[in-house]
Order: C-alpha cells, then sequence, then structure tokens
C-alpha cells in the first residue's frame, strides 16, 4: 500500500505519524482538518485501538469528526473541553517564524478558534508548504453570505493600501453553488501574490463588517513538523529555537494502510 502514496502523501504522512509522539495520556486535543491532519487522526485512533490511548479528541469540522468517531477517538465539543492541551493541524504555507495561511480547506474559523484555545499548536506539512514569504497561496477569508458582493468589493480597496501585490477575491465555490463552510458562511480567496506585513493585513481584514475570519494564523503555531518524501521528518520548536531531524520506517505503519483499504 506505501508503495502507492505519491512522495507528498508520504510526506504528508510522516510529519503526521511523528506529531502523535506529542499526545498523551488523558489529554484533550484540537483535530486538524485536511488531508495532512487526517493521515493524524487516522494514526491516533491506532493508537486508542491497539494501545489503549485514552484522549477526547476536538475536530475542527464535521468532516474531521465522521473521522475521529470512525477510528475511535472520543469525540467532545470545544466547551465541553473548554481548553485543550494540544492541537494538530495541517498548513497551507508556513514561514520561518511558524506563520502560517490556513483555510484551504474551508475549515480556517473553527481551526482558529481550537488551536487559539490549545496550549500548543502543532502545525504538520510536506516540505512543499514552506515559503520565504507568505501569499502564494490564495488568503481564504471567511465572510457571512449577507451583501459577500459588497464586503468583497471593500476587501479589494481596502487592499489598495496594502504590502501586497494583487488584489483580486474570488468567491469559493461547490460545483455551482458557493462553498459553505461548518458555520454557513462563505469563503473568499484572495489573490494576494506576496504579503509583506502579514500581522497588519490579519488585523484589518478583522475589523471589516462582514469578515467573519482570516486564514493567516500569526504566533498561534509553536512548533512546525515538515515531513519529506523519502520518510524524513524535521522538528521546529519555534520557542525553543531547536531543530530536530529524523527518519520514520514506513514498514511499521502497514497495519495502518491496511486499515485504510478496508
Ligand atoms: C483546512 C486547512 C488545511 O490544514 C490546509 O488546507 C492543508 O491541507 P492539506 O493537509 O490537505 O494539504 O487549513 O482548512
Amino acid at each position: 500500500m506505501t508503495g502507492e502514496l505519491s512522495p507528498i502523501d508520504k510526506a504528508k504522512f510522516v510529519a503526521a505519524k511523528r506529531s502523535v509522539d506529542y499526545v498523551e495520556d488523558g489529554m484533550r486535543v484540537g483535530l486538524g482538518t485536511g488531508s495532512t491532519a487526517a493521515w493524524m487522526v487516522r494514526c491516533l485512533g491506532e493508537l486508542v485501538r491497539d494501545d489503549g490511548l485514552k484522549i477526547k479528541g476536538v475536530p475542527t469540522s464535521t468532516r474531521t469528526a465522521e473521522l475521529a468517531r470512525e477510528v475511535g477517538i472520543e469525540v467532545i465539543s470545544l466547551d465541553e473541553a473548554k481548553w485543550l492541551d494540544l492541537t494538530i493541524d495541517g498548513a497551507d504555507e508556513f514561514d520561518a517564524n511558524l506563520n502560517l495561511i490556513k483555510g484551504g480547506g474551508g475549515a480556517l474559523l473553527q481551526e482558529k478558534i481550537v488551536a487559539t484555545a490549545s496550549d500548543q499548536m502543532i502545525v504538520i506539512a510536506d516540505v512543499g508548504k514552506e515559503v520565504e514569504t507568505l501569499g502564494a497561496f490564495p488568503l481564504p477569508i471567511e465572510v457571512i453570505p449577507f451583501g459577500w458582493e459588497t464586503t468583497k468589493s471593500l476587501v479589494e480597496e481596502m487592499l489598495i493600501s496594502m504590502d501586497v501585490l494583487g488584489r483580486d477575491a474570488t468567491l469559493r465555490m461547490n460545483g455551482d453553488r458557493p462553498f459553505v463552510t461548518d458555520e454557513g458562511n462563505y469563503i473568499l480567496d484572495l489573490h494576494l501574490g506576496r504579503i509583506g506585513k502579514a500581522n497588519q493585513l490579519a488585523m484589518v481584514l478583522n475589523q471589516m463588517p462582514g469578515v467573519v475570519e482570516n486564514g493567516l494564523f500569526i504566533d498561534i503555531c509553536d512548533v512546525v513538523i515538515v515531513g519529506y518524501g523519502d520518510g524524513r521528518v524535521e522538528t521546529r520548536d519555534i520557542n525553543e529555537g531547536t531543530v530536530e531531524e529524523d527518519r520514520l520506517d514506513f514498514l511499521e505503519s502497514e497495519n495502518l494502510f491496511t486499515d485504510l483499504q478496508d
């Protein structure tokens, strides 16, 4: 089964596999959304089933909640958990300061709430997500459906005074209808090319009426685990200022891949 994985999927898998080493018995864990986070949820499920790991998971989307239940993780709401020990999630881009663009999967609002309510946020990503400057990946912002076209125009106008290269905003679609988030909102993808002052942009966006949240995660992530297609993983801890290198053996995980085929 592992032979069928692309190098990017292998990179995502090894990052996810390494991240579950941070999860301990009794923890309340925020469960991210996306393909990398899905690997992490499966790895955690394996530990719950096979090793009796006892955790409670707070999912960041209905998709993740379904998968978590499927693999045997006890799911609770954020309000039940109140505070989390750890959140593990993917990202669309990360820079050297571990600032992120998230929301490619449309779950940025719940992801940001959950990550912010955690002692620690760990991002798991393939090395292709690393950038010098954020912004090549279109920045998702979640907007209220009411008056979204007006909000879009106002956002584009506001971008004139920001340190960005482009300022086109597009409504995210799901087939011929707008994509609707778990909270019933729309997503605008901002094609900025390069974001010079991410902190400033994040603050200005969130002051605009109609904008619920933006996909810039500034000073939220503590650790990035970077996966490579050959099984190498690099763990970068921004607080400790450390970088650890490791290599994961795919063979150890054959049960997991067999499970996936069921
Ligand atoms: C979802 C996200 C994801 O974490 C991000 O899009 C990365 O996804 P993937 O792991 O599939 O590359 O922010 O809203």
